[in-house]
């Protein structure tokens, strides 16, 4: 009988210690946390995902500011705002919803945020920090997924843990932070071949391909923890992960649902860092 991690549960129960060290940070240095989400462009996905995330600032009692910019935007003009908000005391974490128009280079726009008010842990410094097991700020997806297995008490050492997909935003972190828990890690992608040997060798298995419902049943081994990172639409318009929930539940000892299993958790994790931004910041005052 599998289980249902349930991100929706534990991120309401992560966000109401943030609320409570939220309120200690304000009260005892007056520093509020305060973050600037840049959305360029209006791709619907990530006009929701960055509206949520300001919502859950609000309810926590952070500080929020949100700047839409056209896609005509140029990267000098982006990197200009970074740059000023690099300066703003009021702001402790800064995001740049992904993706962005093909006429900006992602690398260089992570490059110009100031590697301790980047929440997103995407600067170079912060990913290679996160290689040399000595991070200063965790991806938030990769840190939801690590909070999840550890809230339902699944043992990450000495497990094989499979990462299908291999993007700087989850898959590349993710196997980073699995190997640091002393995992043995394999990362397979959209170009390995016989994807479902090594899919079966998992003892957890996180997918983060954006494929609808494309692991199915005879991709896992019995028994296996299923981590689904994926939020595509199927043609009926619903929303569903990269695994094929109803076809492996009863496979599996643990799985994520669609909705409410990862992306929550990536909420919340991100105002998590926003807080440790605010009170490393608030301890060099
Ligand atoms: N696009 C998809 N996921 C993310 C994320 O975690 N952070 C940012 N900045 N953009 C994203």
């Amino acid at each position: 009988m599998s289980k249902i991690m349930d991100g929706k549960r534990v991120s309401q129960e992560t966000k109401k210690w943030i609320i409570q060290k939220t309120k200690e940070l304000k009260d005892r240095t007056g520093v509020v946390p305060g973050l600037a989400s840049i959305l360029v462009g209006n791709d619907p996905a990530s006009e929701i995902y960055v509206r949520n995330k300001r919502r859950a600032c609000g309810r926590c009692g952070m500080f929020s500011e949100e700047y839409n910019l056209s896609e005509e935007t140029s990267e000098e003009e982006l990197l200009s705002l970074i740059g000023r908000l690099n300066l703003d005391e009021k702001i402790h974490g800064i995001l740049v919803q992904l993706p962005l128009p093909i006429h900006m280079n992602p690398a260089k726009v992570m490059k110009k945020m100031s590697p301790n008010k980047d929440v997103d842990g995407f600067h170079p410094e912060n990913t290679g920090k996160l290689y040399q097991e000595n991070p200063d700020v965790i991806s938030c997806t990769p840190y939801g997924i690590e909070k999840l297995l550890d809230y339902y008490g699944i043992k990450i050492l000495g497990k094989h843990v499979v990462v299908v997909g291999k993007s700087n935003i989850v898959g590349k972190p993710v196997a980073a932070l699995m190997l640091n828990r002393d995992a043995t890690v394999t990362i397979a992608h959209i170009e390995t071949q016989n994807l479902p040997t090594i899919t079966t060798m998992a003892d957890i298995l996180i997918v983060a391909i954006g494929d609808s419902q494309f692991i199915k049943k005879e991709m896992i081994k019995e028994g296996a923890v299923v981590i689904d990172v994926g939020i595509n639409r199927n043609e009926s318009g619903k929303i569903v992960g990269d695994v094929d929930f109803e076809d492996v539940k009863e496979k599996v000892s643990y799985i994520t649902p669609v909705p409410g299993g990862v992306g929550p958790m990536t909420i919340t994790m991100l105002l998590w860092n926003t807080l440790e931004a605010a009170e490393t910041f608030a301890h060099g005052k």
